[in-house]
């Protein structure tokens, strides 16, 4: 993934954050910038967030994958999903990211998230919209997660059907506020 990608895109925010966001791998606009959660998908959690009344700034974003995959398709660079070899390659950044923050809580955005702090596939679904109170972590550390859906899926989901899934979105992220209510 690094030969094609144009840069490493780690985590970026305060390393004092009691919040720390993991998405999947950068995007196209992420990968150009070399910072997480820059393009549509970010703007969309950045909305989101101010909904939900919690100050990105005061927050730490970061990916599961540290490198864009694409496949070429004319001009574009179309997103690939990357997959569990992948993810685990990336496991010993995303540990350290972890390690120096040690945050409070930890909201996994989308199943490659889930799958890559809980160390197993895990269902969106099934494990959204509550705190899991210091699950068993495919790291050292110890934290709250919440799992939600990642926003890209909400760029998707039929226009009809958007403004709810959105709501429900925020009602997530309005579970991290407690986290940190200072900001
Ligand atoms: N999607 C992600 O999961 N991460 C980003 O940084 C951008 C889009």
């Amino acid at each position: 993934m690094w030969r094609n990608a144009t840069q490493t895109v780690f985590g970026e925010g305060r390393s004092t954050a009691r919040i720390v966001f993991v998405g999947e791998q950068p995007g196209d606009r992420e990968d150009l910038a070399g910072k997480p959660f820059v393009g549509p998908a970010g703007q969309l959690l950045d909305r989101a967030l101010e909904q939900a009344g919690v100050n990105r700034e005061a927050t730490y974003v970061t990916n599961a994958v540290k490198h864009f995959k694409f496949e070429p398709r004319g001009k574009r660079r179309i997103h690939k999903k990357p997959n569990e070899q992948e993810i685990a390659a990336c496991h010993q950044w995303l540990d350290q990211e972890l390690r120096t923050i040690e945050p409070e809580l930890i909201v996994a955005l989308g199943a490659t998230a889930a799958r890559a702090v809980f160390g197993k596939a895990t269902a969106i679904g099934k494990n959204r919209g509550h705190i899991i109170s210091k699950p068993s972590l495919d790291f050292d550390i110890d934290a709250d997660v919440l799992v939600t859906v990642h926003p890209s899926y909400l760029l998707r989901v039929p226009d009809e059907d958007r403004e709810t899934a959105f709501a429900q979105f925020v009602d997530d992220l309005k579970l991290a506020r407690k986290y940190a209510p200072s900001t």
